[in-house]
């Protein structure tokens, strides 16, 4: 799957500590203290720590600062650039576009199915994939911004009628919050299949920028080649190490997060301005509402930011809302509930509901 130029092409691989006790190879500064090293290039203690959790092998897995770095990886290392193509699925996480763009890569779209709860269109993907001799299909379950789900069958079915140097990437950044478990094992042991985890989301830990890839080794050395030499600032590490020592932080996190989602999920379609929720596995609800622009203005004007997503085919008027605290939530809804009196209400157009 790798670029054929990359795979002709020295790449950089940064010089190994074993066995060196005196070392002179980095230009560092020589006086041992917290940071006057570089880190590890992949840290050690951190990966073998994730392989518990995700449990697959320490050799299957990649970190990144972020998983929005991990797509970049993936678009860099498998795309021609100028003129690779990759498949997503709309209404589809940003970042697909965005470093396909800057890669110089095109984009096609193939939309989720509307009228089933946006389901991916395995023949449509199928089709595009080969109309435009495109080498990755990014998928994501729950699904940002819909939050819906894709099952594991449909991922099957998709990969069985795919050409096998075709990579499916699977962007799982919400999957804690969903019932439908994770397809990380399946991907170690499918060399055209990458899953993609965060620290950033269940795990609370937006601000270290830590994302993981999960795939065959082969396929992970393939993107592994794109990382600059030392993504992983050492006290990322620390701070990480430290988190992920804490029990039952994701079960708790979690909890918490499917409550205030059923909580808000129950209230928003009692709002005269509000079409149609979306049911969602995520930490977030899509609606889609009367007027958007004006629904994102009014609630900012009032100190909240919601997410305006863009118009697609599929949507129209779509906000998206990240689930808070119970205190947060409470505040929302008292804010949505005063924003009647401002926003067309939408009862006439009940056959949308
Ligand atoms: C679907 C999806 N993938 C990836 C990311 C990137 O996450 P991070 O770079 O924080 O790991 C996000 C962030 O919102 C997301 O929604």
């Amino acid at each position: 799957m790798i670029r054929t130029d990359l795979n002709a092409a020295p790449m950089y691989v940064a010089p190994s500590k074993q066995g060196i006790d005196l070392k002179l190879d980095a230009n560092e500064w020589p006086v041992e203290d917290e940071f006057n090293r570089y880190p590890e290039p992949q840290p050690r203690a951190l990966i073998e720590e994730l392989s518990q959790v995700y449990e697959v092998d320490t050799k299957q897995l990649l970190l990144s600062r972020g998983s929005d770095e991990a797509i970049d990886l993936i678009i860099r290392s498998v795309l021609q650039p100028g003129n690779g193509a990759l498949v997503q699925c709309s209404p589809a996480f940003e970042m697909y576009r965005h470093y396909a763009t800057l890669h110089g890569a095109k984009t096609i779209n193939c939309p989720l199915k509307r009228s089933d709860d946006f389901a991916i269109d395995i023949p449509a993907i199928v089709m595009a994939t080969r109309q435009n001799d495109a080498s990755i299909v990014f998928l994501c379950s729950p699904n940002n911004p819909s939050g819906t789900t894709i099952s594991e069958d449909q991922i099957g079915r998709l990969l069985d009628a795919l050409a096998p140097e075709v990579l499916v990437v699977l962007d799982e950044a919400y999957v804690e919050f969903s019932v439908l478990p994770s397809l990380a094992k399946q991907a170690t042991q499918t060399p055209n299949l990458i899953v993609l985890r965060t620290l950033s989301k269940a795990y609370g830990l937006a601000g270290l920028r830590l994302g993981v890839a999960i795939g065959a080794e082969t396929t992970i050395n393939t993107i592994a080649a794109a990382l600059p030499p030392y993504p992983i600032p050492s006290p990322v590490v620390d701070a990480a190490m430290q988190a992920l020592s804490t029990p039952n932080l994701i079960e708790l996190r979690v909890q918490q997060v499917r409550r205030a989602r059923e909580q808000l999920k129950r209230a928003l379609p009692q709002l005269s301005y509000v079409l149609k929720v979306w049911p969602s596995d995520a930490n977030f609800l899509l609606l889609e509402v009367s007027d958007a622009d004006r629904l994102v203005k009014q609630a900012r004007a009032s100190g909240v930011s919601l997410r305006r997503v863009t118009e697609y085919a599929n949507l129209n008027n779509a906000v998206r809302i990240s689930v808070g605290t119970q205190q947060q939530n409470d505040r929302l809804l008292k804010l949505l509930i005063d924003l009647q009196s401002t926003l067309p209400g939408q009862r006439a157009m009940a056959g949308n509901h």
